[in-house]
């Protein structure tokens, strides 16, 4: 039997709709949100009512680019969590309302499992078991997964996220939320020669805000010795940032793969945008002899596709929700 599926993500800055027909995204449009770049981050209530003016655009243009009616989708996916609240509704209210008036099934998805089932968009789909390192603006993550739906932590950040020390530093060289792009950008026309504090966290976690308070003190001092030291700098700069912050990642995900003894290795999450990461985690994978997984740019960062696919593998096994679920800010994995 062939499944439709619509799938709806909301839960941060981005207002996404795709279509996928038996796991085939036949289209995925992604509404990014630029208010939020004047106030150097999101901005929660800003984020919740674009996604009310983008949603029904979104959906429509979703429908009319993979060239299928509404009368055609077997269920609807949704971003149930983590995420803002207010920006989560809308996504979880128009799934509801829609899926009701349809009278079809809706299929709740964890957004930080989705970021890692990006993976089984496209062909060839992952051996299992695999690590994946989860990276993104809200969380730092190891997944060990065994399965499109069996999949555990076994590392995780104890403070700010890998995107959030891309963003914040970013913010302390004065550039543009999400300054992570433009990071990436400066780096490539960089040295990495300045040194900053790496943080000695046991186990498999992470910590990014040692780093974020090492930047910070560097570069007063620095701007003290000369007021224009970040204008002249700023590509090195970039450059010792980003090199400092994939090291404590791929130094971590090393060392889970040989703790775990599993050679296959992946990234997935907005931060596996970064080129330095993709080139540092192909290395990694050279040194395991494994393979590597690397999503492709548009599957990054937040999107719908990751939604349905997700749904996918769930419709399956027939989970489905029921019209009383509720947005769930700070869903468990
Ligand atoms: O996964 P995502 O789109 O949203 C969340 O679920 O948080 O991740 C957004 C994060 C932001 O912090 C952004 O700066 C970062 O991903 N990001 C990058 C790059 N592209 C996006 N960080 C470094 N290099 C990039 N090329
Ligand atoms: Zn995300």
């Amino acid at each position: 039997m062939s499944l439709t599926l619509l799938a709806i993500e909301s839960s941060c800055d981005d207002t996404s709709a795709a279509v996928l027909k038996d796991g085939k995204v036949l289209s995925n449009i992604v509404s990014s949100q630029k208010i939020h770049e004047e106030y150097g981050g999101v901005v929660p209530e800003l984020a919740s009512r674009e996604h009310q003016a983008n949603i029904i655009p979104v959906v429509t243009k979703a429908l009319k680019l993979a060239g299928v009616d509404k009368a055609e989708i077997d269920g609807i996916a949704f971003t149930k969590g983590p995420g803002l609240l207010g920006s989560l509704l809308v996504g979880v209210t128009f799934a509801k309302s829609l899926a009701l008036a349809l009278d079809i099934p809706l299929i709740e998805v964890h957004h930080m499992k989705a970021h890692v089932m990006a993976h089984y968009i496209d062909d060839p789909v992952p051996n299992e078991p695999f690590l994946c390192l989860t990276v993104s603006g809200g969380h730092t993550q190891i997944v060990k997964v065994n399965s499109p739906t069996e999949m555990r932590i076994i590392g995780n950040t104890i403070d700010d996220a890998a995107g959030e020390a891309f963003d914040k530093a970013g913010k302390m060289l004065g550039l543009d939320y999400p300054a992570g792009p433009l990071i990436d950008k400066y780096a490539k026309e960089g040295e990495a020669k300045f040194h900053f504090n790496k943080p000695k966290i046991k186990d498999l976690d992470f910590s990014f805000s040692g780093l974020k308070t090492s930047i910070l003190y560097s570069l007063k001092k620095w701007k003290t010795e000369d007021p224009d030291f970040i204008e002249k700098n700023r590509n090195d700069l970039c450059a010792s940032i980003q090199s400092t912050i994939i090291e404590i990642l791929i130094d971590k995900l090393e060392s889970a793969a040989r703790q775990e003894n599993i050679k296959d290795i992946a990234i997935a999450g907005g931060v596996s945008a970064n080129s330095g990461l993709r080139q540092a985690v192909s290395l990694l994978g050279e040194k395991l002899n494994g393979q590597v997984y690397i999503p492709q740019f548009q599957y990054c960062t937040d999107n719908a596709a990751m939604i349905g696919i997700s749904a996918h593998y769930q419709f399956d096994e027939g989970v489905y929700a029921d019209q009383s679920v509720k947005p769930d800010p700070r869903m468990v994995f």
